[in-house]
């Protein structure tokens, strides 16, 4: 390659290197997992049996089984848990758990009001504010409930196992249907049991899971979200046919080049050096 034909590659590579910066702050989402973590009635809570742990010379070997509810903690729901002919995790498209994330902060209104069902306006009052919430996005409601998460009665206001004294709050049937039909979202969150209200048909599930739009419950330190500018991933195992399953759901935060920080001083001391040795 002749010498102005490598400058000419650098000096492009150099042109399109912010691009490719992914300098974000990380923020895990997820509750731990453990055998006196919350489960909604009946549901087995997560179980570690079966540990051996074997000494070959001087290598320890720690292994064990495990069995958990599929929908406890924080976890994913597949399309099957709402639909027969569902997709199951296995089959679940990688693509549908990853998504520009947008977070609407209702923390003040669910301290007010347990059973707080957010409002269009609400949706309306942060477009207004961040702009349209894009296509295929992961929307996710800090109702700063995952601050009572170790405490069930804080959490669903009741310690009976009866369905019917669950009480928390949610999204009101008028906003799910907002987000599916007129923003095309790929994910709803929330940091209660449920977007859907307790002792309700479900229509959040009920319009989602068999459309392949995915639902996550149970997100922790959602409050530490910023309105917009993140990418939200939830991915879970592949397990063949389940309906759902704990994630490690975290955010990227995205970046966008502020003229100060050292990676734009950097790339533009490499342009002008490669520029100067071009010179001659
Ligand atoms: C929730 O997240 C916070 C902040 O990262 C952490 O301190 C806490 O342990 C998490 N809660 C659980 C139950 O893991
Ligand atoms: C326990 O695990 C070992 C392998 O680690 C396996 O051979 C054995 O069948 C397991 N026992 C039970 C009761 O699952």
């Amino acid at each position: 390659m002749s010498h102005q034909v490598m400058h000419c590659v650098l000096l492009i590579s150099l042109t399109l290197w912010q691009t490719f910066i992914v300098s974000g702050k990380i923020i895990d989402l997820s509750h731990k997992h453990g055998p006196t973590t919350f489960m909604v009635p009946g549901f087995n809570h997560y179980k570690r049996s079966n540990v051996t742990v074997t000494n070959r010379g001087n290598v320890r070997i720690e292994a064990g089984d495990y069995s958990s509810a599929e929908h406890g903690g924080t976890h994913l729901d597949a399309p099957v848990h709402f639909s027969e002919n569902g997709v199951a995790l296995d089959d679940l498209p990688i693509e549908n758990t990853i998504a520009d994330g947008v977070m609407i902060d209702v923390a003040d209104e669910a301290s007010r009001n347990i059973e707080y069902k957010v409002p269009l306006s609400k949706v309306q009052e942060w477009e207004r504010k961040n702009g349209d919430i894009p296509q295929e996005a992961a929307v996710i409601f800090n109702f700063g409930w995952h601050k009572r998460f170790h405490d069930k009665k804080l959490y669903v206001n009741t310690e009976s196992n009866d369905w019917k004294d669950l009480k928390f709050p949610s999204v009101s049937e008028e906003v799910g249907m907002y987000l599916y039909e007129k923003r095309n979202i790929k994910i709803i969150g929330t940091d209660t049991m449920s977007p859907d209200p307790p002792n309700s048909g479900n229509p959040i599930h009920v319009r989602y899971l068999p459309n392949n739009k995915l639902i996550v419950e149970n997100l922790n330190a959602t409050d530490l979200l910023p309105p917009k500018n993140f990418r939200f991933h939830a991915a879970p195992v592949r397990y063949v046919g389940a309906s759902g399953a704990q994630v490690r759901a975290y955010a990227i935060i995205y970046e966008t080049q502020r003229s100060g920080s050292n990676a734009i001083y950097l790339k533009w001391s490499l342009v002008l050096i490669s520029a100067f040795i071009r010179v001659f």
